[in-house]
């Protein structure tokens, strides 16, 4: 019996190594183990055998044999276990590098990386930022701004009109110096504001000009302003913006809303002029259209254009270049 208890259990590690797959093993277990298995009943079958040492002997045998088997089990179930496991991660990989073979990140058109290095720089002087609409009355856009309807001025602002309220009454702005009044209408002095934005002249364009294009307008209100703060601050921002070998000066100029007016420009390194924008001190007229007490309040504005300032920046020929949204152009910044 001793040898049939022994071949049982050759036969079940047999079987066992036989076994391809991991709930197969987990079936033999309890075919082999269970109480219906060979095992068992080679230990019901203990209880016939005639002596004492007999019974010792072939007990002593059944339980090494179950033991083994039980030790085999244990060894296949772990082993196809981790074969699995193996499968699955296979099938559940993500491929990484299938990454790093995509086309390579996008990033930020020049004019909006000029638009956030200038809001930077600005902010780093004490400025906050401000916004107005892009669709203006004509008060704001001329009126408050010291252009009655038959100024002269105004014929220098090719205007887009727009088909709402009385004709003539509504505009796309042609400046961001609306939001100069829109800004003191709204905020208490002392004022230190930016307002950057989408601006639109009915022109034709070329190689310089754009129908739509972007405006920087400052505007600084506090009491006891005066022409050397505004030429002080003109020549502290050129310095931030462009780097310390550059430098500004201030042209006298004309604009219906500053008085006395000036451009500046700024000066290169290599000692070439770039013409920026305008500028000047802000009249009592245009502080009264913005709520404001010339007798209390004084201050100067400025604006120049941010698409400009790409160009320059990145030496592009031709602005038009910029909006043909031509990736080829695109990539090189
Ligand atoms: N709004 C003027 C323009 O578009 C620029 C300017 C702004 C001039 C503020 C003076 C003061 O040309």
């Amino acid at each position: 019996m001793i040898d049939d208890v022994r071949a049982a259990a050759d036969a079940a590690v047999a079987r066992l190594a036989e076994v391809a797959v991991l709930a197969e093993a987990q079936a033999l277990e309890t075919e082999l183990l269970g109480k219906k298995g060979p095992f068992a009943e080679f230990k019901t079958r203990l209880g016939g055998l005639a002596t004492v040492d007999e019974k010792k002997a072939v007990g002593q045998a059944v339980n090494e044999a179950t033991q083994r088997v039980a030790a085999a089990v244990q060894a296949r179930v772990a082993e196809l276990k981790r074969a699995e496991r193996a499968v699955q991660l296979e099938a559940e990989r993500i491929d990484l590098t299938e990454v790093l073979s995509r086309p390579s990140r996008g990033h930020a058109h020049i004019v909006t990386q000029a638009w956030q290095r200038l809001e930077d720089v600005f902010v780093g002087l004490g400025f906050q930022v401000a916004e107005g609409p892009e669709v203006e009355t004509d008060w704001y856009n001329f009126e408050a701004l010291n252009m009655p309807p038959d100024h002269p001025a105004r014929s220098m602002h090719d205007t887009f009109y727009v088909d709402h309220g009385t004709p003539g009454s509504t505009v796309l702005r042609t400046h961001t110096s609306p939001v100069q009044i829109r800004v003191m209408q709204r905020v208490a002095p002392p004022i230190y504001m930016i307002m950057p934005g989408r601006v639109f002249r009915n022109e034709t364009t070329d190689a310089t000009h754009l129908a739509v294009f972007h405006q920087i307008e400052g505007l600084v209100i506090d009491r006891g302003i005066t022409l050397a703060d505004l030429a002080g601050t003109i020549e502290s921002f050129t310095k931030a913006f462009f780097g310390e070998g550059f430098s500004s000066r201030l042209r006298p100029s004309y604009f219906p809303f500053t008085e006395p007016s000036a451009e500046f420009d700024i000066r290169t390194p290599k000692g070439d002029w770039l013409e920026l924008g305008g500028c000047g001190m802000v009249p009592p007229t245009v502080l009264r259209a913005g709520g404001l007490d010339p007798e209390e309040w004084s201050g100067f504005a400025f604006g120049f254009g941010i698409d400009r300032m790409a160009k320059e920046r990145h030496a592009v020929g031709d602005v038009r270049e910029m909006y043909t949204n031509d990736i080829r152009f695109v990539e090189q910044f």
